[in-house]
Parts: structure tokens; sequence; C-alpha cells
């Protein structure tokens, strides 16, 4: 029998990947440096209940994505989130209805990788430092040394800065992730006990240092007793306070958030702040994947395409065909 094939990441690019390859009969190995699956869909869970910090909604515009997605649907991973939406541009908030479909995992945004990985194998809390090529095989090492293989083919799944990192038997595929930019973004989640008097569920913002705003418990399935809200900056406003410390961002931009809302902001009786380094690419690309067939070495997430779900679920779909393309 034949080596499995590794996968490093298990967020949508990975699990896109690795789902792929199972159906095809392969054998698979995932692995994954946090606690859980989903990157960056993952929800943390809290006192008022599970909040979707990372991704919020996602659009299926590609036809396999979109018959995917109605896949997911059937099976209760996923339903249509309708917020009632608004822009917020010169000081103002204004009604923005649209036609788009949006969709959410439920009962969070996390159950869809959950359901994903399904029973694949996977190492979870496993950083992988190190991917080497022996006489006819891969190894993997991992931040505490451990040595994990043989695998007959990589799959690199992971955002461009920490995939650059992992592809020294590539140089041209290790130069080619290394010259992507991708972008911080600071969350901030709010809970609170008596729900804010706005009707605001979705919100656009133009200016200031927010981009998003989106009151969670308006999403379908949520659990949140409370009245949860999430809160995006800008890249820039990220940029230039990355290194703030975590009770000062939630302190600035509950602050900032009861200036523009409109109606009184109490204080929260619960709050998180999570920093995410490598949000977005700052610009897309359509390599679909990356590849050294060859050497069986292959690469994807979101920044290869679109840096959306919809391009990390593409991207991670057109690595395994590649992969196997070349086995054929
Ligand atoms: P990731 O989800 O980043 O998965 C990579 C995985 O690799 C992670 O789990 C990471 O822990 C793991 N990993 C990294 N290095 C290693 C290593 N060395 N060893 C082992 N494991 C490793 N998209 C939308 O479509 N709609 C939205 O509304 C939206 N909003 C967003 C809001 C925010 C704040 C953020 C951060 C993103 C948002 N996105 C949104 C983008 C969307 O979340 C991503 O495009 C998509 O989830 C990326 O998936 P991925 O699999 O490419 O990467
Ligand atoms: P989409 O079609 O809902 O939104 C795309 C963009 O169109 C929005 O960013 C917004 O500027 C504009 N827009 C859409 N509908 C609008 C409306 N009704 N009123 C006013 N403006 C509207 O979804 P799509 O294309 O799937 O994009 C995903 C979303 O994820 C985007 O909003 C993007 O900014 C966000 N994202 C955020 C990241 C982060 O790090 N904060 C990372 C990646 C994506």
């Amino acid at each position: 029998m034949s080596a499995p094939i590794a996968i490093i990441g298990t967020g949508i690019a990975g699990l896109s990947a690795a789902q792929t390859l199972h159906a095809a009969g392969q054998q698979v190995r995932l692995f994954e440096k946090s606690r859980g699956s989903g990157g960056r869909m993952s929800s943390k869970r809290s006192d008022a209940g599970s909040i979707d910090l990372g991704a919020q909604y996602f659009t299926a515009r590609d036809r396999r994505f979109a018959e995917v997605v109605q896949q997911w649907r059937s099976r209760g991973w996923v339903a249509e989130w309708t917020p009632s939406l608004y822009n917020y541009s010169d000081g103002q908030f204004s009604p923005s209805p649209d036609e788009q479909i949006r969709w959410v995992g439920t009962p969070r945004m996390s159950a869809i990788a959950r359901a994903m990985l399904g029973a694949l194998p996977v190492n979870f809390s496993c950083r992988i430092t190190e991917v080497f090529r022996g006489e006819q095989h891969w190894n993997l090492q991992d931040a505490e040394g451990q040595s994990h293989g043989p695998f007959s083919h990589v799959v690199v799944a992971t955002p461009a800065p920490q995939a650059s990192a992992l592809l020294a038997a590539a140089p041209k595929l290790a130069s080619t992730a290394a010259s992507v930019v991708m972008e911080p973004t600071w969350a901030v989640a709010l809970a609170f006990e008596t729900p804010l008097d706005t009707p605001l569920e979705g919100c656009f913002v133009q200016e200031g240092p927010f981009d998003w705003l989106a009151r969670n418990r308006s999403k379908p399935g949520r659990d949140n007793q409370l009245d949860t809200w999430v809160l995006h900056a800008t890249s820039a406003w990220s940029k230039q306070h990355l290194d703030m410390a975590k009770e000062n961002v939630i302190e600035h931009l509950h602050g900032a958030f009861a200036e523009m809302i409109g109606c009184a902001v109490p204080a929260p009786a619960l709050s998180l702040s999570h920093r995410w380094l490598y949000a977005r690419p700052a610009e897309a690309h359509q390599w679909g994947a990356l590849a050294d067939a060859d050497l069986g070495l292959y690469v994807c997430g979101d920044w290869c395409l679109s840096g959306r779900v919809e391009g990390a679920w593409l991207s991670g779909n057109e690595a395994a065909r590649r992969l196997l393309e070349h086995l054929q």
C-alpha cells in the first residue's frame, strides 16, 4: 500500500483538498497547529455562546462551489443568513438591502470545517516546521521535534507567509508564496445583557476604524443568550495597532462603536478580541493552486485566488485535482 498524502492546515482549503483526495480513494493525514479545525472560519466559544470572529458569511459565485454549498445545506451544515443590511458613510447609517445570497455555518461558522473533517485522520496542536524529502518519500517535522511520515505527497494549505516557510524543497514555490502580502484584521466581540436599540444586523462601513459590524445573534441557529456583536477593524487600522494590548483594542473599538451606532451602548457583559495576523491577501491572484508535480508538492489557500471562503475551497479542490491528474 502506498504512503498517505500529508495535508498541512485544516482551514477550508486543506479540508477541500482532503475531501477531494479521500473521495478519489487516496489516504490522507491532516496536520493542524491549533486545537481545532476551521482556521479563519472558526468560531470562539464564550459564556455568551459561540461567536464567529473570523469569516462572517460567504457567497457562492462559482458553479462548482455553489453545488457543494447546496449539499452542505441539505445536510444542515449551512443556512442562508438574511440580515437587515446597512451601509455607513458620511457619518450616517442607510439601509442597504440587496439580492445577494449569503451563507453561514450552523449553528456556528466552525461547524462546516468540523463536518468536512468527519473521521479523517488529523493531528491537532501540531505545528509543522519543516517539510523535507528523503529518497522517495516526504517527511514532516513538527515544533516539538517529532517527525511524521513517510508521505507520498504534501499539500501545504496555510496562509502564504506560513506556506513559504514550509517550501524550502521547492524554492520557486517558496518565492511565489513569499511575494504575497497578507494584511491583518483586529476583531472584537461584545455581548450586551440588554439588546441594543438598533435595527442593524450587518453593516458595511466606509470610514473610521471599522469595515464591518454584525449582530452575531441574527444568524440562523445561534445559541447566544445575550445580544452579541462582532466588529472588524479595517486593514489600515489593524496594521497601525498591530501590537496594541487586547484590552486596549477592546476599549478603543467599543468606544468608536458607541460613538457611531446612535443608541445607548452600555458596558458589555463580555468582550473578546482576536488578532488575525494573516486575515486577507492584499490583492487577489489567479493561480488556482501552486504545484511542483514532479516533486509531489502542492500549495493552496484563499490567497491563490480571491481571499474569500469560496476562493479557499476552490483552491484546495484545484490542488487535489492536479495531484490526482499527475497520479494517472
Ligand atoms: P486558513 O483558514 O487560514 O487555514 C489555514 C490553517 O493552517 C489554519 O487552521 C492554521 O492554523 C493552519 N496552519 C498554519 N500554519 C501551520 C503549520 N505550520 N502547521 C500546521 N498548521 C498550520 N471570507 C468570506 O468569504 N467572507 C467573509 O465574510 C470573510 N470575512 C473574514 C473576516 C476575517 C476577520 C477574516 C480573518 C477572514 C475573513 N474571510 C472571509 C476570509 C476567509 O475566512 C478565508 O478566505 C478562508 O477561511 C481561508 O481559508 P484557508 O483554508 O485558505 O486558510
Ligand atoms: P459580498 O458580495 O457581500 O461583499 C463584497 C463587498 O461588496 C463588500 O465588502 C461591500 O464593500 C460591498 N457590498 C456588498 N453588498 C453590499 C450592500 N448591500 N451594501 C453596501 N455594500 C455592499 O461578499 P463577498 O464578495 O463574498 O465578500 C466577502 C466579504 O468578506 C467582503 O465584505 C470582504 O471585505 C470580507 N472579508 C473580510 C476579511 C477581513 O479580514 N476582514 C478577509 C476576507 C474577506
